[in-house]
């Protein structure tokens, strides 16, 4: 019998940090490796969703459904962009943090409940940027949480806050929290090299990812318009750093 899926969520507590390109570049990955993926969008703004499904298509059953209402299998949608399966984010999720505005932590178990039927190789689930439910349940989903990092010094209090939070939220995650710091869309200066070198990995130390993933606009385009099968994406020097975070994840 086939174990359940491997639930990675890509989490920060800072916007524009690359999450979304993280969520998307792994699963591409895993896409170009055979595995079967399903990307779950629980982003009200929908980024992802938006670029799966090429188009600014009407969903009938979101994220929001599938933590709060009925939500079958058959409401998974099948990107018309890569060979993927995914259920889109939108502003329903709204209605999920509103119901749970004291952090309760009631519904954090949920998401992990409900996705243990789905019959995947891999889950990639991309969060918001606010620190509410969502990202709490994200987390507690997950067997392993992909965090985005800058390496500017202003990011590691929220940073730590972040981990602080997630570390005490063991009790709802069966194996215990896990989790990877990736550097992305690093632009090196002197200054930075040094605060990855020795600040950041003395801190962080071994969780966080050997690959630091760099700034490369050509990657970004070719990653969006979403052909994975094309040998640009796969020789680009960028998306092999990602191939190789993806592949310690290897089932
Ligand atoms: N390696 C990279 N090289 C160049 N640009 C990048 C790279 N990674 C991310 N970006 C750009 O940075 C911006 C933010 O990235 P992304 O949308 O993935 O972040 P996010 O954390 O999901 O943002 P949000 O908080 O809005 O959800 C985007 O314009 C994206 O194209
Ligand atoms: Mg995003």
């Amino acid at each position: 019998m086939k174990t359940r899926a491997k639930v990675i969520s890509v989490c920060s507590q800072k916007g524009g940090v690359g999450k979304t390109t993280t969520a998307l570049a792994l699963s591409a990955s895993f896409v170009l490796a055979g595995k079967s993926t399903l990307v779950i969008d629980i982003d009200p703004n929908a980024h992802i969703s938006a670029i799966l499904s090429k188009d600014s298509a009407q969903y009938t059953k979101t994220s929001a459904d599938l933590l709060m209402k009925k939500f079958y299998s058959h409401n998974i949608i099948i990107s018309q962009a890569m060979p993927v399966h995914y259920i889109p984010g939108g502003d329903g999720l709204v209605q999920y943090e509103k119901k749970d505005p004291f952090f309760k932590k009631s519904w954090y178990g949920r998401l992990r409940k409900k996705i243990s039927r789905f019959d995947y190789d891999y889950i990639i689930i991309d969060t918001p940027t606010t620190i509410g439910s969502l990202l709490y349940t994200a987390v507690c989903a997950s067997d392993l949480t992909v965090i985005p990092v800058q390496p500017e010094l202003s990011s590691l209090k929220g940073l730590g806050l972040f981990l602080k939070t997630a570390k005490s939220l063991k009790k709802y995650m069966p194996d215990g929290f896990d989790y990877t710091i990736l550097f992305t869309n690093v632009v090196y200066t002197p200054e930075r090299k040094t605060a990855i070198d020795s600040f950041f990995k003395s801190k962080i130390g071994k969780k966080c990812s050997t690959e630091i993933i760099e700034h490369d606009c050509a990657f970004i385009d070719e990653l969006f318009s979403c052909n994975p099968d094309t040998g640009r994406l796969s020789s680009s020097v960028t998306f092999q750093k990602y191939n190789k975070v993806s592949e310690r994840f290897f089932i």
